[in-house]
């Protein structure tokens, strides 16, 4: 399927921007809380943190799902034929990478937290069903998992909003405004 318009649909770009903001928001919540509070110190603030960047972060799980569903059915806009190829492959490659981190991100998530004997909840509202037992062999893997992956996830995002403001300010092409308009 190929998309003919110059602009990602309006649901597409909600997705994206409301996305971006949460995750972003729980990227910063968790670094802080992991490099910046100590239980020794902060006691139950930590607590309060952490649990704030978990129900938080949890509905990534739920979004991304309507997200890969309506990318696979509206593709997004071609790239610019400035580009080159290997530019254009370097695009879809960040792109394919921050999908897979949209899951990653929340799926180690939830491992680390069930792992150490936490639930995962939701917005306040509601916990996740655990679909691990306490298991303190898991969280030596998922703990470093989930850490080094938010290091690399914030590389990413810094690249892809420098790429982005790039085609905007430098280029001069529509990239940006294929995010955020529906017409020149
Ligand atoms: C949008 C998805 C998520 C992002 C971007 C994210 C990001 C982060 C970051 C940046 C850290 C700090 C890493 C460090 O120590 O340098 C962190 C820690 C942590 N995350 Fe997440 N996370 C996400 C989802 C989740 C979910 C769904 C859970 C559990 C339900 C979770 C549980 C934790 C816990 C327990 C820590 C350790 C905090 C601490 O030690 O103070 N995360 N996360």
């Amino acid at each position: 399927m190929q998309n003919n318009s110059a602009y990602y649909t309006r649901t597409a770009q909600w997705l994206h921007w409301i996305m971006a903001i949460i995750f972003i928001a729980a990227w910063v919540i968790g670094f802080y809380s992991g490099n910046f509070l100590s239980y020794d110190v902060d006691g139950s603030f930590k607590g309060q943190v952490i649990t704030l960047h978990k129900n938080i972060a949890t509905v990534i799980l739920f979004l991304v799902v309507v997200r890969i569903f309506w990318r696979y059915t509206h593709p997004a806009p071609e790239l610019p034929n400035t580009m080159s190829p290997a530019m254009k492959f370097a695009a879809h490659a960040g792109h394919l990478l921050l999908y897979i981190m949209l899951i990653a991100m929340p799926v180690t998530g939830c491992l680390y937290s069930w792992s150490a004997g936490h639930p995962a909840p939701v917005l306040y509202l509601f916990e996740i069903p655990r679909l691990v037992q306490e298991n303190p062999e898991l969280v030596e893997i998922v703990k470093p998992l989930h850490v080094y992956l938010s290091w690399g996830v914030g590389l990413l995002i810094v690249g892809h909003a420098a790429a982005a403001l790039k085609h905007h300010f430098i280029d001069k092409d529509n990239v940006l405004r294929s995010m955020t308009r529906q017409k020149d």
